[in-house]
């Protein structure tokens, strides 16, 4: 029987900074408001001739550097995103050019927030199906191009940036035990860019009115977060028979510090074996997880054979969570 298992992690963050200082001056807000309400500080801002797949690809490259392969080692790349380079093509056709990997089936994955385990789902099934046994999937978002930076309501939470893993195929006890996604599309208006597609064509009117950003019912959002998010954390340890104190590291989406830390207290652990850095990155949507998984790797936060839990909620509404045994 074949599992999956993630052999290398990478990460690209743009190099523009923007504190919630700098949002004082464009928006009614304080630091002192963003802080408490979400735990962001700042939050990084493409250039302006960054897209997505240019963040995917420096994430790409730093994974595949990790890993000691070339992009044409790889059997298929998927990339979930909401903010790709174009609506048509794909920006995971963009990465494989980009990555020079001509050939590589490559497609992307819209599920917001629960992007990144959207496409872990997908890459692991391939693996352990025996379709494919190499895959890069990827997470990357410039979501500072659909923020409506004059909405305090959103422009407070989101930041630009990507991850990106590789998984393997691997006969052994070990890599991506259990994923769970789930849906509910009767709660799409919570978060939806209203223009821009079939439904509502962009035009001089939509542009005017704003349409073409992101809004969000944020309280709405965070309160149905929260119940889920505690529901689904405690099912996926009961259902592998993992106890909360055999978990080494919780590694959320970063959306709220609020939204972490009710899940982990629910959990009963400890904010100390949560990854967290939505302090200096904000919401970057589906890239989320993948940096801080980079990070946590990179930081010596993760050993072999320690149990970790990845778990995200966002628009759709989407949500889900990857049981790992690194
Ligand atoms: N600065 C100052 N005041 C503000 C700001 C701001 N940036 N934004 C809102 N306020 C005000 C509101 O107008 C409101 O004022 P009122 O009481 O006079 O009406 C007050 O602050 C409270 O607003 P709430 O929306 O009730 O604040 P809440 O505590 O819910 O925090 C937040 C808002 C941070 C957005 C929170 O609801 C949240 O994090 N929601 C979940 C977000 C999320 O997880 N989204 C899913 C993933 S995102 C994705 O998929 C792309």
């Amino acid at each position: 029987m074949y599992r999956s298992r993630i052999i290398s992690t990478g990460s690209y963050l743009p190099e523009r900074v923007l504190t919630n200082f700098d949002l004082e001056k464009m928006v009614e807000t304080s630091d002192e408001w963003i802080r408490e309400r979400t735990g962001i500080r700042e939050r990084r801002i493409a250039a302006p001739e960054e897209a997505a797949s240019d963040l995917a690809l420096s994430a790409s490259k730093a994974a595949l550097r990790r890993a000691g392969l070339r992009a044409k080692e790889l059997d298929l790349i998927i990339l979930a995103t909401v903010s790709g380079d174009m609506p048509l093509p794909s920006t995971a056709c963009m990465l494989q050019k980009k990555l020079k990997a001509k050939g590589i089936p490559a497609f992307d994955i819209n599920a917001a927030c629960s992007g990144f385990i959207y496409a872990l789902s997908v890459a692991d099934a391939y693996i352990r199906s025996g379709t494919y046994s190499r895959i890069l999937v990827v997470g990357t978002e410039v979501l500072s191009r659909f923020t409506d930076w004059q909405d305090r309501t959103t422009c407070v939470l989101l930041g630009d940036g990507a991850g990106a893993v590789i998984l393997e195929r691997t006969r052994q006890k070990r890599g991506i035990l259990d994923i769970k996604i789930h849906a509910d599309g009767n709660y799409w208006e919570l978060l939806h860019v209203p223009a821009g597609g079939s439904r509502l064509q962009t035009s001089e009117e939509t542009v005017r009115e704003r349409q073409h950003f992101i809004k969000m019912k944020g309280n709405e959002t965070f309160k149905i977060a929260v119940r889920t998010l505690e529901r689904l954390v405690v099912d996926t340890l009961k259902d592998n028979n993992i106890r909360a104190e055999e978990l080494a590291l919780l590694i959320p989406h970063q959306a709220n510090h609020r939204i972490i830390a009710a899940t982990a207290n629910r959990l009963g652990i400890g904010l100390d074996r949560v990854m967290l850095n939505l302090d200096r990155y904000g919401n970057t949507s589906a890239a989320s997880i993948p940096i801080a998984l980079d990070e946590a790797v990179g930081t010596g936060r993760i050993k072999d054979g320690d149990y970790i839990l990845l778990e995200a909620f966002g628009g759709g509404l989407t949500w889900g969570s990857a049981l790992i045994k690194w």
